[in-house]
């Protein structure tokens, strides 16, 4: 008896299971009820009572071997299973054929900040649920401007402090909160407008805040920044032209006109034959909006722009409905591939 325990143990030892039929052998002849050492256990009446002792201490040992052999088969089984799998990967295979393709109004936000980062802009983001604070107090509007009324902005509840923000100027208020100047960035972004939907208006579309605060900040340094710009983007030829106008949060503002590159100013659909298109409104930060963020206007001005994605876009591929932009349409998505 002791010497069958001896030898079953050394066979257990030994054991080696290189596949899942293995280690089901391995399983049947050890483990399950009627293993060898199940048998064994049958015999326990059997052996004398004055060597049951160590008889039974002698069985017990082998059954805990084996249920610890067993546990070490399956997980060395599992890992040459996995490090197989990872062998039979073909890093020189072609890639997957590329079935998306890059929406028409990432690639022109993208466009845009790569322009403006190399002029030394960073690229911020704020929120999207906004309060009354950062998307118009401290932005000089005053208490009764009707942009703040119920028909251009959605609250989210009943509470008037919460709104979905109607431009991305927030973002100028939240960084010069966080970060006192010189700031020079830009900041792309979702905004939302309670407006009926038509080809030329959404409820939702896209924006790029641009604000530059430093000492000495002059309205030449907004103008030759936005040419640089209008210049990278639409081509050598563009001119721009800033057409006086208002903001609450700048003074003086003016509006981006940049010279129609479709017709290169001489007239035509586009620009209403006028040689000249509206990309966005601009203007030096007013004193009123860097005091609301502790800015001391006496030692510091600023530029601050804001342009309209899907506009900018639709210009550019002259797309002539804002809507196709969130309409999912494969036909309208798949033409900017590799654009
Ligand atoms: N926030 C304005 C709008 O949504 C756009 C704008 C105009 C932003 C002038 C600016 C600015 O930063 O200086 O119509």
């Amino acid at each position: 008896m002791f010497e069958h325990i001896e030898r079953l143990r050394e066979e257990l030892e030994k054991a080696a299971a290189q596949s899942q039929d293995e280690l089901e052998k391995f399983r049947m002849r050890f483990i399950s009820r009627k293993s060898v050492i199940g048998d064994l256990f049958g015999e326990f009446k059997n052996v004398p009572n004055e060597q049951k002792k160590e008889f039974g201490a002698a069985l017990n040992n082998l059954k805990n071997l084996a249920e610890t052999k067993f546990q070490e088969l399956v997980n060395d089984l599992k890992s040459r299973e996995q490090s197989s799998d990872a062998a039979s990967i073909d890093m020189f295979l072609p890639p997957v054929k590329q079935t998306g393709t890059i929406h028409p109004l990432n690639k022109v936000k993208n466009r845009i900040i790569q322009i403006f980062e190399r002029q030394g802009f960073n690229v911020e983001e704020g929120p999207e649920i906004e309060d009354d604070f950062h998307n118009f107090t401290a932005l000089n509007f005053p208490e009764n401007h009707p942009a703040r009324e119920m028909q251009d902005t959605y609250f989210i509840s009943k509470d008037p402090d919460v709104l979905l923000r109607t431009h991305t100027s927030n973002v100028q208020i939240r960084l010069l909160e966080k970060q006192q100047p010189p700031v020079r960035a830009i900041m792309p972004g979702r905004v939302y407008r309670n407006e009926a939907i038509s080809a030329r208006a959404h409820c939702f579309f896209h924006q790029v805040e641009g604000l530059y605060v430093d000492r000495n900040v002059s309205f030449k340094d907004l103008k030759q920044t936005l040419y640089h710009f209008a210049r990278e983007l639409f081509g050598k030829d563009t001119k721009i032209r800033l057409r006086p106008s208002f903001f609450p949060f700048t003074e003086p503002s003016a509006e981006i006109d940049i010279s129609c590159f479709i017709c290169k100013g001489k007239g035509c659909k586009i620009c209403k034959h006028t040689g000249w298109v509206e990309i966005g409104g601009s203007g030096m930060v007013d004193p009123n909006v860097l005091e609301s963020v502790n800015v001391d206007p006496k030692e510091y001005s600023g530029f601050a722009f804001g342009m309209g994605i899907e506009r900018i876009a639709m210009l550019k591929y002259q797309i002539d409905d804002i809507r196709l932009f969130s309409e999912n349409d494969l036909r309208f998505l798949q033409q900017f591939k590799g654009t």
